[in-house]
């Protein structure tokens, strides 16, 4: 018996494309997007975030994603995910042949307004007509709740306001939702705890979560929500990420560090590590510098001592 009641399997959602590039100085072409994305395939990657269908004037980085999903290689068992705000960014995303979409609502009002122009209450009232929308074309939705465990401008996000953005969207039908450490202000007893809650009280939904590694805690978090059931956690190649419209964000937890920790662990997702660093240095390349990855500095313990599986 696991002590730490783990389970055996996860899956790895690679938000590199989005939320690793949206504030990346540099902006890289299609080809390099696609590049990246056909590399996480041929990793064993099977969700991946191709982009967002957002405001072109605040995130310059994300223009082109209907361009990219035009261009994106249609393989049984990859689910392709686009990010949307509102009915506009649907109908692109639609018209743009994904099956699958993200809503996206901050918990914390300070950042919602900074990010959507909206409040939490205002932002979800209008996701009712892209949930009819959606429903009319056949298209999946999830949500994203960012801030779910503190804001960098409001400070604490009460669970109860958590737990009321939850329960609004799963009410509008959305039973896919990701909890998202925005600015890596989680610890993980707060995860175990807000995890072990939320569950309980919304059963009928699926969960993910998304940390960032601002303070170190990221995979430790992602520990705390692996004791609790939750399987499905986002990360981003080489680290890369952060949300340009909330102070102090950095980087996603780094696909090959999760997968590193993953394998060593003994829980399957199946991914390759070796192929996951191959795609980590060249986006270290083509962002043009190092970013937060400690697999990537470090290398598998087994390329160092021969006797390490
Ligand atoms: N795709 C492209 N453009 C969009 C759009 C979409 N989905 N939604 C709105 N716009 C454009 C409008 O056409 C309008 O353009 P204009 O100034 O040239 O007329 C402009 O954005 C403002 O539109 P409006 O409906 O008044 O929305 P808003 O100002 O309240 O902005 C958002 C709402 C969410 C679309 C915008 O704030 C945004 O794109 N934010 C980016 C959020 C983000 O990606 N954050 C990082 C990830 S968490
Ligand atoms: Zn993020």
């Amino acid at each position: 018996m696991d002590l730490l009641n783990l389970p055996q399997e996860m899956t790895i959602c690679e938000v590199g494309p989005r939320d690793g590039l949206q504030s990346e100085q540099k902006f890289l072409t299609l080809e390099q997007k696609l590049k990246l994305i056909e590399m996480s395939i041929a990793a064993g990657c099977k969700v991946i975030e191709v982009g967002s269908f957002v405001s072109p004037k605040a995130i310059p980085q994300m223009a082109d994603t209907y361009e990219l999903c035009k261009l994106l290689p249609q393989i049984e068992g990859v689910e392709y995910r686009g990010l949307i705000f509102n009915l506009k960014g649907l109908k692109r995303a639609e018209a743009a042949g994904l099956k699958k979409c993200m809503l996206t609502v901050s918990a914390s009002k300070g950042h919602c307004l900074a990010n959507m122009n909206k409040t939490p209450e205002e932002a979800i009232a209008s996701f009712a007509e892209c949930v009819a929308y959606a429903n009319e074309k056949g298209i999946k939705l999830a949500a994203a709740m960012a801030t779910s465990f503190g804001c960098p401008i409001d400070g604490d996000v009460p669970f109860a306001q958590v737990v009321s953005v939850a329960t609004c969207l799963r009410n509008l039908g959305i039973k896919e939702l990701i909890m998202a450490d925005t600015t890596g202000m989680a610890n993980p007893k707060q995860v175990y705890k807000y995890m072990t809650e939320i569950q309980k009280l919304l059963p009928d939904v699926t969960w993910g979560l998304h940390f960032h590694n601002t303070r170190g805690l990221g995979l430790a978090n992602v520990i705390a929500g692996l004791m609790t059931g939750i399987t499905r956690f986002d990360a981003s190649y080489a680290g890369t990420g952060g949300c340009p419209f909330a102070p102090g964000a950095s980087g996603n937890i780094a696909t090959e560090d999760l997968l590193n920790m993953a394998n060593e662990m003994g829980i399957k997702t199946g991914m390759d590590i070796d192929k996951c660093l191959a795609l980590g240095r060249l986006v270290e390349e083509y962002v043009g510098g190092k970013r937060s990855s400690s697999l990537l500095r470090a290398g598998k313990c087994s390329d160092i001592v021969k006797n390490k599986k």
